[in-house]
Order: structure tokens, then sequence, then C-alpha cells
């Protein structure tokens, strides 16, 4: 739950408003951020980061409003889409903050990276490199970066691993697709490369495989200077923190991260007697993951031959983490106390399949009924940046709320949004 959440009685208080209020005020299935604990989680990162350039992954939940927070508190926006990109310029982002990455991006996408000055494009195959190059105006140059793969598996699921060789992004240390891809863009005068990059995957709860990463990042590096005389100055180690989804999971400790990191880049860089580069980290789910709350109204509870379902009115569209990873999350009944003896039930969504599971096997209150008002924590990540109008069914709302007051940062998806793209007689 978000740190300015508190039980009051039956209630649920975020950032000051009790949850059972706000899912009145702005109707159900309903998404809400506590700006104060994006901002504290921000300011934690820059004291445990000193002299390090965070970049927000935008993947994980982008509007304007967040925009402006991140900027204030110093942040950068790692962005994959020409749509974030524009956001991101439309919300005061400064270009030189954004960097831009893709294993496929457009030709669009590059040309509006150039005219908006993005700080750096993430380089992540050997086509791309001439192929922005030629985009670059006559005197100017554009910063890059070059995507490698170490040879790492970590993270929570197979779909979201992107360290080992075995997947579409990058280009791998090990066949030497990564040494080719970086004397080619040194070789670019419109191109000045400014380093390494590279992401292990997501929801990654230890340091150690990024201590493997140090580690092999920085043999390359030593490899570059002595086979061409090439010296690095930034190293990128992407996002993947971890956070608790459930009461026993751990979140990555970001201080312990950066203590580790440091030292082993350090090390291994005396021990080449290599300078050494400077950090850049692009966490996302980290940030806006633990600020958010998703409030759902239940609708049904039916009892089959092998389970009690509470089908609620939101599901897989707003939040197919579930679906698409076996993600498990926590349920809260608000609102109402609820009998003090509890059953094991599964809260489903109300999309039109058997899959659409929010929570299998948890427990609520034995009286759980339809009316009542359920909340899941930590849902601020990869839940409404995912969300799908499947089933002709609009978005939920985002509302940040902060010291007693609430403001909608994205508004609710109506039938009329929905029907105004269908152009056809
Ligand atoms: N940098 C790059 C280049 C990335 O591809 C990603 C995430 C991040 C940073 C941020 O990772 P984070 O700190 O948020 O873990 N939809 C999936 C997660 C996909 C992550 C994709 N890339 C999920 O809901 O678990």
């Amino acid at each position: 739950w978000p740190r300015s959440t508190r039980p009051r009685g039956a209630d649920l208080v975020v950032g000051g408003l009790p949850a059972a209020e706000l899912a009145e005020r702005f109707g159900t299935p309903l998404y809400l951020l506590d700006e104060r604990h994006v901002r504290d989680t921000c300011r934690a990162y820059r004291r445990a980061l000193p002299g390090v350039e965070i970049a927000y992954a935008a993947k994980a939940f982008l509007c304007r409003g967040l925009v402006a927070w991140l900027r204030e508190e110093g942040f950068g926006l790692d962005v994959c889409s020409a749509g974030e990109l524009e956001l991101a310029a439309l919300a005061g982002m400064p270009g030189e903050r954004v960097i831009l990455h893709g294993n496929a991006k457009s030709g669009d996408e590059l040309r509006a990276a150039l005219r908006l000055g993005v700080g750096r494009i993430v380089l992540d195959n050997p086509a791309e490199i001439a192929r922005l190059a030629a985009l670059v105006a006559p005197r100017q140059r554009q910063r890059v970066m070059v995507r490698v793969v170490p040879g790492i598996e970590a993270g929570a699921h197979h779909a979201i691993r992107t360290g080992g060789e075995d997947q579409k992004f990058g280009l791998s240390i090990a066949r030497g697709d990564a040494e080719d891809a970086v004397l080619r863009a040194v070789a670019q005068p419109h191109l000045e490369l400014t380093g390494l990059h590279c992401h292990l995957g997501s929801q990654i709860g230890s340091v150690r495989p990024w201590l493997a990463a140090v580690g092999t990042l920085v043999a390359f590096l030593a490899g570059l200077r002595d086979r061409h005389g090439i010296v690095l100055p930034e190293l990128n180690l992407g996002g993947g923190h971890a956070i608790a989804y459930r009461s026993g999971e751990h979140a990555l400790d970001i201080e312990s991260f950066a203590i580790d990191v440091r030292r082993r880049l350090a090390r291994q860089c005396a021990l080449y007697e290599l300078p050494v580069p400077r950090l850049i980290v692009e966490p996302g789910r980290a940030i806006t993951g633990p600020a958010g709350v998703a409030l759902y109204r239940v609708l049904v509870v039916k009892r089959t031959a092998h389970r009690v379902f509470v089908a609620v009115d939101g599901g897989m569209a707003d939040n197919p983490r579930p679906a698409l990873y076996g993600a498990r999350t926590t349920v809260r009944l608000v609102g109402r106390a609820g009998a003090p003896g509890t059953r094991q039930v599964t809260v489903v969504g109300r999309y039109c399949e058997s899959g659409d599971v929010l929570a299998a096997d948890v427990e609520l209150p034995e009286d759980v009924r339809p009316g009542d008002l359920l909340a899941m924590p930590a849902a601020g990540a990869y839940q409404q940046s995912m969300a799908s109008t499947y089933n002709l069914v609009g978005r939920p709302p985002v509302v940040a709320v902060r010291d007693g007051r609430a403001r909608v940062l994205l508004r609710r998806e109506g039938i009329a949004d929905l029907l105004a793209r269908d152009v056809a007689e």
C-alpha cells in the first residue's frame, strides 16, 4: 500500500482521503496514485544514487501530471515510442533528459527524437546506426548508446527477461555483435557514442544479476579500449528493480543496490585501469508501482463446485498482469468492516474469458457481497499503461491523491470515446 495509506476503521485512507468516498465520487474501477509516495520514492533514489542520472521508464505508467512531478524531482524519462516522446515534450520534460529505446524504431520515431533533441538514442541493431546517422542534420551530432546483451538471465517471468542471448533486444557481447556495433557507431561522424546500455529484465529482487552484468560490461569496455583505443564514459544499467505485491515479498533495496553496484564498478574499473563510467538507471515499476491502488466494485458472488468467484467491474483489460505473467496480488475489502471470519475466493473480472482472473485463492470476509468495494495495492505500474478496451469497455480513470485532495490525471474512457474511432458508415 502507498505510505500515506491508513486503515481507518473499515475504510482505507489514501493520500488523506477515504477510498470509499473516492469510489463514490469517481466511480469504479478506479486507479489512485499517491503523489507524495511517488515524490518520496524519487527522493530516496536521488539520495541513494547521487551523481547518477535517473530516467523513469515511461512504459510503467505515463501521463502529463506524472511527468511534471518527475521533472521537478530531477528525473529524466526513458521512452520507447513517438507517443511517449510527444507526451514527454508536451509535459515540459527537457529533451536532453530523454532516452529513446526500441528494438524496431520507425523513421518517424527517429525523426521526432532528433527534432525534440533527445539526450540519447539507444541503438539496438546494426542497420539502425547508418539509418539514424543519415537523418542527423549536417552540423549536428546525436548522442547514442549501444544496447548490449550480457548473457544474464534475470527477471520474474520469461516474458520480462531481456539479459539472455535468446530474446529480441540488444546486441550480443559473446557473439561479437556488440563490438561490431560500437565500431560502426564510432565511425559515424554525426553520432557520438557515449556508452553501453543493458536492461536485464523486470521485477528483479536481488542485486546479484547487476553485479554480474557490471563484471561483463567492464571487461567488454576494457576490450574496446585495448583492441580499438575506445574509452566510453557512460554505462546505463536499465531498470528492473522489484517491488512487493503481497505481504512477505521484498522489494529490491535501492540503498544496497547503490552501494553494491558502485563498489563492484569501482573495483572492476580499477582492475582494468579504466576510468569509472557515469551511471544511468531506468527504474519504472519501483517509482510508480507501490504508489498506486486499484479499486473495484463487486458485482456478483457465485459459488461453483470448485470455488467461490467474486466478480468485479474491472479485470484483465485494466490489469492484464495476472493473465500475462501469472502475477499474484493482495485484495482487501474496504468501506465496511465485513464478517470476522474469512473464506477463500477467486476474484475475477467482467471480461468474456475464463482467464480473466485478478486474484486467485485470496482470503476475504466470508460475507463478501455485491456492492462491496475491493482494493488492490501496488497497482501504479504496468496496469493502466497496459490496459486495453477489450469487450469495448473504456479504461478506468487515474486520480492523483495528496494531502486530502484528489485530482483527475486521466479521465475515464467512455463509450463515446470508443465509438468515435469507428469511422465507417
Ligand atoms: N529500461 C528498459 C530498456 C526497459 O525495457 C524497461 C522495462 C525498463 C527500463 C523498466 O523496467 P522496470 O524498472 O519497470 O522493471 N509489463 C511487464 C514489465 C515489462 C518491462 C519492460 N521493460 C510487467 O508488468 O511485469
